[in-house]
């Protein structure tokens, strides 16, 4: 992103029976492509923010009956990229059935939609909370990430994009909400997932929204 190197995970979720709910698609390589059908047929292309678009074009092409949903601001970004829906207060009931679904709201230029995978116990982020490898990054990468507070166990929301929370009670609603969901790991797409104390990681990263 910005030059800056970045490593993105895609997440995949089988759905009851064996649909795959894949979120924040990395490019569809034909060894991914095998790897994801031998769990099920792809159902939802989930774009949970505005900036995760990577893959959404080509995984609709590869599996056109597929539904794309996409955050709010998508697609007032990214106009030329398939989206069938915009995520918002319903979403289709086997995917509600499994997933609670919440916009993270208060700022100004992130729309991330984020999950909680109740089976699992699985807090599923996108770009709220970043954990990057100190040992995976050049120094030069690695003394910025840690300024800007997504280096290692402690990251957290980066400094920036706390910067465009405006609404500061909205945030803490958007927070709170999350706490509420009784996850005992997260999922992220930047960086080291939380399978420790993860309860407490996300309030610690949340600080910023909570105070
Ligand atoms: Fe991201």
């Amino acid at each position: 992103m910005l030059t800056i190197p970045f490593n993105t995970r895609m997440t995949v979720i089988a759905l009851n029976a064996q649909e795959l709910w894949v979120h924040s698609p990395v490019e569809p390589t034909i060894s991914i492509r095998e790897a994801v059908s031998k769990l099920g047929s792809v159902r939802f292309i989930i774009a949970p923010n505005k900036l995760h678009s990577l893959g959404v074009e080509h995984w609709k092409e590869h599996f056109p009956s597929a539904e794309v949903w996409v955050s709010p601001g998508f697609c007032s970004r990214h106009p030329q990229l398939p989206a069938d829906h915009v995520i918002g207060a319903e979403v289709p009931e086997e995917w509600k059935s499994e997933l609670d679904t919440l916009l993270f709201r208060g700022s100004t230029f992130l729309d991330e939609v984020v999950f909680f995978h109740r089976l699992s116990r699985t807090l599923v982020l996108t770009d709220l909370i970043q954990r990057h490898e100190a040992s995976r990054e050049p120094w030069f990468w690695r003394a910025v990430k840690r300024s800007v507070g997504v280096l290692g166990h402690s990251g957290g929301t980066a400094r920036d994009l706390r910067c465009t929370f405006r609404d500061r009670s909205a945030a803490r609603e958007s927070a709170e909400s999350v706490l509420r969901w009784d996850f005992d790991r997260v999922v992220i797409a930047h960086g080291m997932c939380i399978e420790q104390d993860a309860h407490r990681v996300v309030e610690d990263a949340f600080g910023w929204a909570l105070s």
